[in-house]
């Protein structure tokens, strides 16, 4: 499939509280310079009692609207990543249908692909806008993963963080390849009330498997990765983006990094670091941006397309 789309504009929010590294050595035995080392994360973001997933969704929707300058009537599709939100019904796509007011005859869902979400949710976009009747689709990526850690286990506990990213995104004649992949596998990272992960084997998984997707990727887009000029992947570890950068022979300078602030953000992390990028002006219009995720599931995506 061919069909293209353009990320008009972009917003991400998290929340104000943030739980350093060393905060967790009063909580769990470990350290900064552990966690530091072996996953390149600092700090994280959760939110407090009685603040809410939605609100987070909600405010980094708002940014992004407000940045495109449309009239927000012209949106006939809401979909929200998540696996982590306040309740499972109404789905948050909905209640943001009503907190923006828009019209009825928006097509609002959520949708769980774990920490690849977004990607898949960009595809899921691509499809729906290419019926739909309004020219834009509002795609967030939304988690309130503080509320299913289990704050005793060590392995997990300190890699994750809260937040939300969102885009307006509309239909484009400039052609996009997206590729989203799926393996059952529940021995790898199980979330029932809590993250339950095995970390060395995600690790492996994603090391080999998000570089081939991406060089699988662009050899259908008929590109170089010399001609991408930024890697937008999630922030799980930092020394996997370093694994990938290293196959795909890249300079690191390519893959923004922002996990040593927001740790994994899961399906929130792809447009977070999106918006932070294009909020710093790091994003040029006619650019080549690749974006990549992996996470339960176990899922994997990639997409690429200018900017
Ligand atoms: N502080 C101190 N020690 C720790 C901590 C901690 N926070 N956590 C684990 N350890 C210990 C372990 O108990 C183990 O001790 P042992 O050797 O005495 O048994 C030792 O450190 C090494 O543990 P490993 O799990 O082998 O550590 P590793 O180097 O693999 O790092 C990590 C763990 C950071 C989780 C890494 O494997 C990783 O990043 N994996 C990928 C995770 C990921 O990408 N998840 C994304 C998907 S998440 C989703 O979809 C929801």
């Amino acid at each position: 499939m061919c069909n293209g789309i353009r990320i008009v504009a972009t917003g991400l929010d998290v929340p104000e509280k943030i739980m350093s590294s060393e905060d967790f050595e009063k909580i769990v035995e470990t350290s900064d310079e552990w966690i530091r080392t072996r996953t390149g994360i600092k700090n994280r973001h959760f939110l407090c009692a009685g603040e809410t997933h939605l609100d987070m969704a909600m405010r980094a929707a708002l940014k992004a609207i407000d940045s495109a300058g449309i009239d927000r009537q012209q949106i006939g599709t809401v979909l929200v990543a998540t696996f982590a939100s306040d309740q499972y019904v109404p789905s948050c796509a909905a209640l943001l249908q009503e907190r923006l007011g828009l019209s009825e005859d928006v097509l609002a869902y959520d949708l769980n692909a774990a920490c690849s979400g977004f990607m898949f949710g960009l595809e899921s976009v691509r499809g729906i806008l290419s019926v739909s009747e309004k020219p834009y689709a509002l795609l967030v990526g939304a988690e309130a993963l503080s509320r299913r850690l289990d704050m005793t286990d060590r392995s997990t506990c300190i890699l994750f963080g809260d937040g939300a990213g969102a885009a307006i995104v509309e239909k484009s004649d400039r052609p996009a390849v997206i590729s989203c992949r799926t393996r059952g596998d529940i021995t790898k990272i199980l979330v029932d009330r809590y993250v339950h992960m095995d970390g060395q084997g995600v690790y492996k998984f994603a090391v080999k498997e998000v570089p081939k997707l991406i060089e699988e990727v662009l050899a259908k887009a008929g590109v170089s990765a010399d001609e991408v000029d930024h890697f937008i992947c999630h922030q799980a570890n930092a020394r996997i983006l370093q694994s990938v950068a290293k196959s795909l022979d890249q300079p690191m300078e390519k893959f923004y990094q922002n996990l040593q602030e927001f740790g994994n953000t899961s399906a929130a992390s792809v447009p977070i670091v999106m918006a932070q990028m294009n909020d710093l002006g790091l994003l040029k219009r006619g650019e080549r941006v690749v974006l990549a995720g992996f996470g339960a599931g176990l899922t994997w995506s990639v997409a690429t397309f200018l900017w």
